[in-house]
Order: structure tokens, then sequence, then C-alpha cells
């Protein structure tokens, strides 16, 4: 099954939109490597792209709740940093030979970024857009 953004996920901050699309073409080029059977280095790199495109991404929406006084910033954050302290121990793992981790990956976040948009990234630009903040 592919793993593809859909526009149930639009939020209508093209930033926002921008990245999330982004996130979930890594996640699907990451899941062809890993089914083709790719090389390591090819799916370490689209690891390691994941984790720098997801940490620019937290950063871009966080800075966003923190300009607006989001008043969930504080949860949001910390859903942010938990996903990114799996994302660095699963390329940890992956580093240490354990190939197996990429398989995981795109399943594992795909099943957090649509719940993670659907609950956390509504919640702050439903607030944006209803102060006009956008
Ligand atoms: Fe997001
Ligand atoms: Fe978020």
């Amino acid at each position: 099954m592919e793993v593809a953004w859909s526009s149930r996920y639009d939020t209508g901050i093209r930033v926002i939109d921008e990245q999330h699309q982004e996130l979930f073409q890594l996640l699907e080029r990451l899941r062809k490597v890993v089914q083709e059977d790719g090389s390591g280095a090819a799916m370490e790199a689209l690891l390691a792209e994941l984790v720098a495109c997801s940490e620019r991404h937290f950063a871009t929406e966080e800075a966003y709740m923190a300009r607006f006084n989001y008043p969930d910033l504080g949860q949001h954050v910390s859903e942010h940093a938990t996903m990114l302290t799996s994302l660095h121990e699963l390329l940890t793992k992956f580093r240490e030979n354990q190939q197996v981790m990429a398989l995981m990956v795109p399943t594992f976040m795909e099943g957090w970024l649509k719940h993670h948009i659907s609950d956390g990234d509504f919640g702050f630009v439903t607030f944006l857009k209803a102060r006009n903040l956008t």
C-alpha cells in the first residue's frame, strides 16, 4: 500500500501542507527502497532525510504556535519531541546494522503522522484561523 498524503490532511496553511506532503513522499520513497531491497546506504540516506525533514517541520509548527500563544503548545511540542526521539533511535538501530528497522519506519510513521495531523495539527490551525492569524 502506497504511503500517500490526501486532501483530508489539508490544513489550509501552505507551508505546513507542503511539509506534510514532503514527509509523506519521503515515507513512500523509503517504503519503495525497502520493498525493492535497495541498498543500505539508500535506506540510511532516506532515514536521515526523514529525521531532518521532521525536525524542520516541527520547528515550523512550534514557531507558529509560540508566536500566537497557542494554549496547547506544551502538549504538541511533547508529541513532536517523542516522535523525534523514536526516529533518532530507529536511525541509530539501523546504523547498528539492524536493517529490519527500515521496514518499520514507513508504517510506524505513517500511522503517527495521520493521527497527529488530524488530532494535533488541526487543533492549532483551527486556533490560528479563528483569530485570522494565518
Ligand atoms: Fe505537522
Ligand atoms: Fe504537529
